[in-house]
């Protein structure tokens, strides 16, 4: 059975009807992030539910995402941490920061969701000195594409076992696909792909759910 254009958008719509559940505040996060001048490059509520899901199946007590945007895929994450569990998420441009913190606070989430305001590339090295390995349960990565490998580099050491990694679009973003080969985005996001897969210590597989989800697992030898 071939895989045309118009199948596969219509299994993306179907996957959403049936996956894409969720309350009213999610539902109508985007449209309000977007009325205040964020742009509309949230997950999908399919991805979302994975995160959520995904991060429930951890030992739920400490995750990490770059990029938070208006807060619609940490909403998701917190949601799957266990009670006592704590999100850090890393945002560059203080209007996203702001209108995520207000988003926070009404999902209820505030409590366990705490946001670095700045550069992933200058947070990310200050937080691994202050969390250590192996003390991160998930890692969510959404923020400038051709950083991948050097996020992951940093991010490798502190996952602990059992724990996982997870980055959005990694078969494609923006107008571009993984089939672009050429474009520096594409062959970056590729280089980042072809380390969590090739790492001895990680089981990896993608997720082609929108723009495909990368998932990694380190194992627990
Ligand atoms: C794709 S959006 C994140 C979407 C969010 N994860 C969601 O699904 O709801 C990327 C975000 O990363 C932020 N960003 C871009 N470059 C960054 C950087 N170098 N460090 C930290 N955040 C950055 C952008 O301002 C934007 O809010």
């Amino acid at each position: 059975m071939g895989m045309n254009d118009d199948r596969w958008d219509y299994i993306q719509q179907y996957s959403r009807e049936i996956f894409g559940r969720q309350d009213a505040h999610l539902a109508g996060l985007m449209d309000e992030a977007v009325q205040a001048g964020l742009p509309n490059i949230a997950v999908s509520a399919d991805v979302g539910r994975l995160l959520m899901m995904l991060t429930s199946m951890t030992r739920g007590q400490l995750a990490i995402e770059l990029g938070t945007l208006g807060g619609y895929s940490g909403i998701w994450l917190a949601r799957g941490l266990k009670t006592n569990g704590r999100l850090i998420t890393i945002e560059r441009e203080p209007a996203h920061a702001d209108f995520a913190q207000a988003q926070f606070e009404r999902a209820d989430v505030a409590d366990r969701v705490e946001i670095r305001r700045g550069v992933a590339l200058e947070v990310l090295p200050q937080l691994a000195d202050e969390l250590g390995p192996d003390s991160v349960d998930v890692v969510f990565i959404d923020a400038v594409k051709i950083e991948y490998a050097q996020y992951w580099r940093i991010v490798r050491p502190l996952i602990a076992p059992g724990g996982l990694v997870m980055a959005d679009n990694v078969l494609g973003g923006g107008d571009g696909s993984i089939k672009d080969i050429g474009h520096e985005q594409r062959d970056a996001v590729d280089t980042f792909n072809r380390l969590v897969a090739d790492d001895p210590d990680f089981e990896a597989v993608v997720v082609p759910l929108r723009q495909g989800v990368i998932v990694g697992r380190r194992k627990n030898n």
